[in-house]
């Protein structure tokens, strides 16, 4: 592993950004990249998406929703989705893109950023608990609610 960068997503990297393949049984805990990039497309004012390199390779991608006015209070600084590649999961290429997006947060004012996931095996609760998140609630639909304080 070499230097991770964290960068904009751009012309330049939006291909192999939506190339990212994840590991067998991961899809089904979050959507295709090109459904973020799509929804960074039509919300570019509160959208953040940035793309992880590892010296010049593409190797993750990560999307944050910073909207202090939205209704939502758990959902004013959060993560709507993250993804590392399968060959370069398990090397710290999350916890780099988590930590930048919380910089972000920081800089921006917030005390706290949230994320939303489907519990499950093979999905990234481990993880995000692992990074110092913990459980503030769960979606009508049964997804936890998970906020780290900055
Ligand atoms: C979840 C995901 C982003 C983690 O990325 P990663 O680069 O593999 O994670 P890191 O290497 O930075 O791991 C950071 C820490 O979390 C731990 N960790 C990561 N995944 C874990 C898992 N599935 N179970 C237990 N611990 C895990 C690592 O061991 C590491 O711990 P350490 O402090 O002992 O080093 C990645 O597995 C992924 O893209 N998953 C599929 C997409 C997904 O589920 N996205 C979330 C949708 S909201």
């Amino acid at each position: 592993m070499g230097e991770l960068r964290l960068v904009e997503l751009s012309a330049s990297n939006i291909v192999a950004a939506n190339s990212l393949t994840l590991k067998p049984g991961q899809e089904q805990y979050v959507a295709p990249v090109s459904h973020s990039i799509a929804e960074a497309y039509v919300n570019p004012i509160t959208a953040w998406p940035r793309v992880v390199l590892d010296d010049d390779e593409v190797v993750g991608f990560i999307q944050g929703n910073f909207d202090p006015e939205s209704d939502h209070e758990e959902f004013k600084g959060c993560i709507w989705s993250i993804n590392v590649a399968a060959a370069a999961q398990g090397r710290g290429v999350g916890r780099f893109a988590v930590l930048s997006l919380a910089d972000e947060a920081r800089s921006r004012g917030y005390d706290r950023i949230t994320v939303m996931f489907e519990p499950g095996e093979d999905g990234p609760e481990a993880f995000f608990y692992r990074l110092g998140f913990s459980s503030i609630g769960e979606t009508q639909y049964g997804e936890t609610i998970a906020a780290l304080s900055l």
